[in-house]
């Protein structure tokens, strides 16, 4: 039976003009979340959701949702859909965009074929996923489950000192919907890999059937500002020294213990920054990652440890502030599965796999049967303007992503 498909040139379209909203004079592409650049992404979504036709619901915490709802089919749960339209600095075009684009292609192709849904569709694109601005990642869907109160989500204080909240006011999106009024039927989030393994392996589909725990702390090292000329080297509580001891510490203990643990300090800021003064302060962020929770859990313990140990040896003091952790998550085997037999039919060869990065299926699945669709990325590059994956596997994802959602939502 031939299968129907989404509609190629709009989706990849749809996906580039997107990608260029939010470029700086450089070309580079970043739109944090709640920003100026994001309201523009988040304005050219609505536009395209509202000419499909769907109802547009905004929560308070700024999550979009594209509801797609018939008067049979209104008092059933709804199939939800969806990734985020925000983005790290200098960013790819494909990371979170590509999953709501789809998602919305699917829709539009479904209505197209006049198919009418045993259960609403939404797709949903939910606010500050990356984290980069506001701190915990994916806040937007964590606050849809009910993970995190939503007035303290709104008073989340970001890299720039702005509340999230006042930023989604003045963006004109923060909506009136309490966040939790759509519970879904069931939750399919498709996304770029973001590393290497499908393309490694000449694999066009990934079945996503679990998720590693993050850890994200904040780590302030309190040393003596002193002259770098004078200070003998023993003499000193040198706040950057210490900071690059935690590096190369991580480092070497995820060697040691053959872990498939990761590890990366991504922010460091000395004080006073100065060439010819020793640093008086080093504040950086930890973030660390394991599939395994006991694994993630003997990780954090041994960064304790060291950090007394640094702490001792150089003379200085450290505090730690939790930013976010996240347990690892299995999702549903029978969406996993679903995927699996919909890469097959389509001849598209498949594996399971386990996604690396943090993505807002992991929230939704503490509320619902939930999983993901993996395209390969080339060079395994994400978080970098090189962020690509071939047009072909774009459109395989896409039509994966269609048959399971008439698996699931029928017609
Ligand atoms: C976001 O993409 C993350 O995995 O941290
Ligand atoms: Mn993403
Ligand atoms: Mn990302
Ligand atoms: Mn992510």
């Amino acid at each position: 039976m031939p299968h129907a498909s989404i509609n190629a040139e709009r989706l990849l379209a749809r996906i580039h003009e997107l990608g260029a909203i939010g470029r700086d004079d450089r070309g580079q592409l970043t739109r944090l979340a709640a920003s100026d650049s994001e309201k523009l992404g988040r304005d050219l979504l609505v536009h395209w959701l509202k000419a499909v036709g769907l109802d547009v619901a905004v929560d308070r915490i700024g999550n979009i949702f594209g509801i797609w709802q018939s008067e049979e089919n209104a008092e059933q749960l709804p199939l939800m859909l969806g990734s985020h339209v925000d983005t790290v600095i200098n960013a790819g075009i494909y990371d979170g965009c590509y999953g709501v684009l789809a998602g919305l292609e699917v829709i539009e192709t479904l209505k197209e074929q006049g198919v009418t849904p045993a259960r609403p569709i939404v797709v949903a694109a939910f606010t500050n996923e990356e984290g980069v601005r506001y701190a915990p990642e994916m806040l937007g869907s964590l606050v849809h489950v009910g993970g995190l109160d939503i007035e303290a989500a709104l008073a989340t204080v970001g890299t720039d000192g702005t509340t999230l909240g006042s930023e989604l006011t003045r963006i004109g999106y923060a909506g009136t919907v309490e966040p939790c009024a759509l519970t879904p039927h069931a939750y399919v989030e498709l996304h770029i890999e973001q590393g290497p393994v499908l393309e490694r392996e000449a694999t066009t589909i990934g079945a996503v059937e679990n998720l590693q725990g993050i850890s994200w702390q904040r780590v302030t090292i309190e040393g003596v500002a002193n002259h770098a000329g004078t200070t003998p080297m023993a003499m000193r509580s040198d706040a950057g020294l210490a900071a690059a001891r935690v590096g190369l510490f991580l480092r070497d203990h995820i060697a040691r213990s053959n872990a498939p643990s990761v590890a990366t300090i991504g922010t460091m800021r000395f004080e006073p920054d100065a060439i010819n003064v020793i640093p008086s302060r080093a504040v950086f962020t930890v973030d660390l990652r394991d599939p395994d929770e006991e694994r993630l859990q003997a990780l954090e313990n041994a960064l304790d440890a060291q950090l007394r140990v640094i702490m001792a040896e150089e003379g200085v003091t450290v505090t730690v502030e939790r930013l976010a952790r996240f347990e690892p998550v299995t999702f549903d085997r029978a969406i996993v599965e679903m995927i699996e037999v919909s890469a097959s039919a389509r001849g598209f060869k498949s594996r399971r796999m386990t996604s690396g990065a943090g993505h807002d299926a992991q929230m939704i699945a503490r509320i619902a049967p939930a999983a993901m669709i993996f395209v390969p990325s080339r060079d395994g590059i994400s978080h970098n303007p090189r962020e690509h994956t071939d047009p072909a596997d774009l459109v395989a994802g896409a039509n994966v992503l269609l048959d399971v959602v008439s698996r699931i939502a029928g017609g």
